[in-house]
């Protein structure tokens, strides 16, 4: 494992204006699926569907956060973060996805964000992390061009409820996912499997959807950042030399086989206006049919990239992928721990698209438990946590504006077609006992870095401890 030179590194700390915040999603954690006017989305749909999910579980309670939205700020305070991330449940605003609005659903986001305001936490709203109105599913989806108009009036209608409370907002969350796994292999909802071509279709329904909702934010939520929340493979350099790092960045945008997994297939249009030019050459026909009208409408003036980033693989000098050595630390879900990962990609993202970054995702999921002593010990998160904002500090150092960090997650929650079992909180939710909250001994080592802005984490022997 890397990372042993940086314990003996001097003690700097993160900017100033470091943004430390935790992150969630709206059905990872509300619950309340049908309540107060809510409409089912496409995720209810697949989760009640049997078959799709792990041991049958679904978000139905989840957290059960939407009923406990003090309890849950007060733990944020508690916690220190400065800037929460969470997403807004489509159907719960626009049950029909494009029709009247629900100012129920729309009140239990108002009274979330004045809640954190009060507590000094800066919210960071996420207006589509995958919770896709069922209704506009059954017209189409992200293959109807009706779905990205209608989204662009979801971020009119949040945009103007929130003007003057809400200043950073994400378009989409992990597009890639939608496309990858909501249309290509069907583990996500919608469970559609496609070919490559309808795939490409999707995937500039949602370029044009994070497009007309970037613009109507910039004229209904007054002076916001706007952003989007990339995922995809990075590659870093074995060796750091000036030209494997080159080699390393090429590979990390380079789309083949595995395109829709990639954050060049979104970005360049996104920030560059073009789609990547080396590409399957499947997908030419397509790309070339593209007007340049749709790529103006795409390509809106970005104020960062946020990446949702875990994992990286390692290439040689030559570009060859390493295989990681047997017993290679992983997560429970097992994959592979690699810090570099946190240093390389947001220097490549920046390198690319010259924009200021944020980490809008990054934690480890662990099998935890309670202790007899009755609480939650996870030493395994604290050293992900400590080698990974390490890393980012090299990327720090270099010069890249990395301007925050979000950890995923702020409790443990539903976790896709996994279900319940694979936990990334700082918090345990204990959902065998009223869903009882329990911070981990991570939330102490997170709350003591941000208390420092960092300078603890050269000090691995205390991160923890509840003093
Ligand atoms: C990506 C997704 O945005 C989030 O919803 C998911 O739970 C985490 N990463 C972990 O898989």
């Amino acid at each position: 494992m890397e990372g042993k030179t940086h314990m003996t590194s001097s003690c700097v700390p993160f900017p100033r204006d470091f943004v430390w915040g935790a992150a969630t999603s709206a059905y990872q954690i509300e619950g309340g699926w049908n309540e107060d006017g809510k409409d089912p989305s496409v995720w209810d749909h697949f989760c009640h569907t049997p078959g799709h999910i792990h041991n049958g579980e679904t978000g139905d309670i989840a957290c059960d956060h939407y009923h406990r939205v003090s309890e849950d700020v007060a733990l944020m305070k508690e916690l220190g973060i400065t800037s929460y991330r969470f997403s807004i449940n489509w159907p719960r605003i626009l049950p029909d996805g494009n029709g009247p609005i629900n100012h129920t659903g729309l009140d239990f986001y108002s009274r979330l964000i004045d809640h954190l305001l009060e507590a000094d936490i800066e919210p960071c709203v996420t207006l589509h992390h995958w919770e896709l109105p069922l209704a506009l599913h059954r017209r189409g989806g992200w293959l109807n061009p009706e779905t990205a108009k209608a989204f662009s009036r979801l971020a009119e209608v949040v945009g103007k409820a929130f003007r003057g409370r809400v200043r950073r907002y994400l378009t989409l969350n992990e597009p890639q996912c939608i496309t990858a796994l909501g249309y290509g292999n069907g583990v996500h909802a919608p469970g559609n499997r496609t070919d490559p071509l309808t795939q490409a279709a999707v995937a500039h329904q949602l370029l044009l959807g994070h497009g007309y909702a970037v613009q109507a934010l910039r004229s209904t939520a007054g002076t916001v950042e706007v952003g989007v929340a990339s995922t995809g493979s990075i590659v870093c350099p074995a060796e750091d030399t000036v030209e494997n790092r080159a080699v390393a960045c090429d590979a990390t945008f380079r789309c083949g086989e595995n395109w829709t997994f990639m954050h060049s297939w979104f970005l360049d249009p996104m920030v560059l206006g073009h789609y990547p030019e080396q590409r399957p050459p499947e997908l030419d026909a397509f790309v070339q049919s593209v007007s340049p009208d749709e790529l103006a409408q795409i390509c809106q003036p970005l104020d960062f990239i946020a990446a949702n980033i875990y994992s990286g693989d390692e290439i040689d000098a030559g570009g060859r992928l390493i295989p990681r050595p047997t017993g290679w630390p992983r997560t429970a879900l097992r994959w592979s721990v690699s810090p570099k990962s946190l240093h390389y990609g947001p220097a490549f993202l920046y390198r690319r698209y010259h924009l200021p970054i944020y980490v809008s995702e990054n934690g480890q999921s662990c099998n935890d438990r309670i202790f007899l002593d009755g609480q939650v010990h996870d030493p395994d998160r604290i050293d992900y946590l400590q080698r990974y904002l390490l890393a980012l500090r090299d990327a720090i150092r270099e010069g890249v504006p990395v301007m925050g960090y979000y950890h995923w997650s702020l409790m443990d929650n539903f976790e896709w077609q996994s279900g319940y079992d694979d936990r990334f909180g700082l918090i345990f939710v204990d959902y065998a006992n009223k869903l009882r909250r329990i911070p981990k001994d991570s939330f102490y080592a997170y709350r003591q870095i941000i208390a420092s802005n960092g300078g603890c984490l050269n000090d691995p022997g205390n991160l923890g401890s509840r003093r």
